[in-house]
């Protein structure tokens, strides 16, 4: 049931104070990584959802999303996509910047990345204020994608990044394991 598995998943994601920098309350996942029952059934769970939503690519965002979304692509029998940080890319690129609390970001993903009509989920470690997941899914529909789900290990409910992805998600589904 879905209830065990978010209790063997937060069991081992690890809280460490002050990191990266005072008053901040950082959530490792290396010990869920590190975990072969937790990180097989994190997988498993990631490659359903991408069976379920009928997805025919999987994207991860650089770089923690990497290495949840590529076993999942890999469970489900689909390919992986990268959405990278800007200039780690080659070739054709589409580009889409967003806001940090101080300055901004840009995030990257290749033009040819996916065939007309191709559907994507999108996977990442943490939703927080969604600003990385916001230009993501703008990403994947300029290079043509439709946009299948969005699924995150875990939300950081207070910082209201659910709101925020709400225009960008066009009715697709979010959802936390
Ligand atoms: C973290 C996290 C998410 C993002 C969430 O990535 O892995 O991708 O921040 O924050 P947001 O919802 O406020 O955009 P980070 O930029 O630290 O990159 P990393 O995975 O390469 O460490």
């Amino acid at each position: 049931p879905a209830t065990d598995l978010a209790g063997l998943l937060s069991s081992r994601i690890r809280d460490v104070p002050d990191y990266p920098k005072p008053g901040v309350l950082f959530k490792d996942i290396a010990p869920l990584l590190a975990d072969a029952e937790a990180f097989a059934a994190l997988t498993r769970a990631l490659a359903e959802r991408a069976t379920a939503l009928g997805a025919t690519k999987v994207v991860g965002l650089e770089a923690r999303g990497f290495v949840l979304a590529a076993p999942a692509a890999f469970a489900a029998g689909l390919g992986f996509v990268p959405v990278r940080k800007k200039g780690k890319l080659p070739g054709e690129v589409h580009a889409q910047s967003y806001d940090l609390e101080y300055g901004s970001a840009t995030l990257e993903v290749q033009c040819d990345a996916f065939t007309p009509g191709e559907r994507v989920l999108v996977v990442d470690d943490v939703l927080a204020t969604g600003g990385t997941i916001g230009a993501s899914l703008d990403l994947v529909r300029r290079a043509g994608a439709e946009l299948a789900g969005v699924v995150v290990l875990m939300e950081l409910g207070f910082l209201d990044g659910r709101e925020r992805l709400a225009a960008h998600l066009d009715g697709a589904p979010l959802e936390t394991l």
